[in-house]
């Protein structure tokens, strides 16, 4: 019997044609799947990115409830057109602490994986209140009512612990000064040294230029943290891994 009238056995018989194919496929899932649980560094390590501030990741909810995603991706693919236009491309490692994450693939405005420190926090002001005073041709929404919602941190901690269920190390005094470092990092006269020890690169500001803590002031310290936690002047990618 040759080879090809061996194979007619199978052919020929739906239920061992079955049961050949599903071995096959389990063997062929278990080579590709398997070896994923067993490697270290599916997420390479990098230093400096950290959870968000207790601001910012009120911002980042603020972004989620507002649809940012819907129009905005964050996550520069390694194509040279990408990085040319938005800087490095997207680490695994820098959306670690993103539940969920905002990779996206849908853009109808630019990806904001890097956005942070690119534009003033005026800038976002005026942007986000009346993107056709400073991009003419804009079709992004307005955002103005933001600067009117106040905000005072009161279910922060709450989110953090949500956070932590999922993974973020959030550690017992992070929680405890949650609503203490939420307000300090939107008052540029408070004490930000535990805020800043806590969080290495926080920055601090009246993001909206306002004297009371609004939605603009969370969503700008988020927008403004976006992409920055790597120093990419030192970072080198390791091929090895
Ligand atoms: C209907 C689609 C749409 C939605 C929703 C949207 N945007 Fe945009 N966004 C755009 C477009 C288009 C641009 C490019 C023109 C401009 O700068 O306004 C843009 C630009 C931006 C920029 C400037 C990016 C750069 O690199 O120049 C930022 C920041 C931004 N959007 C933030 C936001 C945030 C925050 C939200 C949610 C509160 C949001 N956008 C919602 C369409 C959208």
């Amino acid at each position: 019997m040759s080879i090809l009238s061996k194979h007619k056995v199978i052919e020929t018989n739906a239920t061992l044609l079955l049961i050949l194919s599903f071995l096959v496929v389990t063997i062929g899932g278990l080579v590709e799947i398997v070896p994923l649980f067993f490697i270290q560094n599916t997420i390479e390590k990098v230093k400096g990115v950290r959870p968000y501030t207790p601001l910012e990741l009120a911002g980042r909810n603020i972004y989620i409830r507002e649809g940012c995603y819907v129009c905005h991706s964050q996550m520069i693919r390694p194509l040279r057109d990408e990085v040319e236009r938005y800087g490095p491309y997207s680490l695994a490692a820098e959306s670690m602490y993103d539940h969920p994450f905002q990779w996206g693939s849908e853009r109808t405005g630019p990806d904001l994986a890097r956005v942070g420190g690119r534009y003033s926090n005026e800038w976002h002001v005026h942007h986000l209140s009346d993107p056709r005073s400073v991009v003419p041709e804009s079709i992004m929404p307005t955002y103005a009512y933001l600067l009117k919602n106040e905000i005072d941190g009161k279910y922060i901690a709450d989110l953090m612990k949500t956070n932590r269920t999922v993974g973020v190390p959030y550690t017992d005094e992070d929680i405890a000064k949650a609503r203490e470092d939420f307000e300090a990092q939107a008052n540029p006269d408070a004490d930000t040294e535990g805020l800043v020890k806590r969080y290495p690169g926080a920055k601090v500001a009246n993001f909206d230029g306002q004297p009371q803590l609004t939605e603009m002031d969370a969503l700008i310290a988020y927008l403004q943290v976006l992409g920055t936690m790597v120093d990419f002047s030192t970072f080198i990618p390791d091929a090895s891994r």
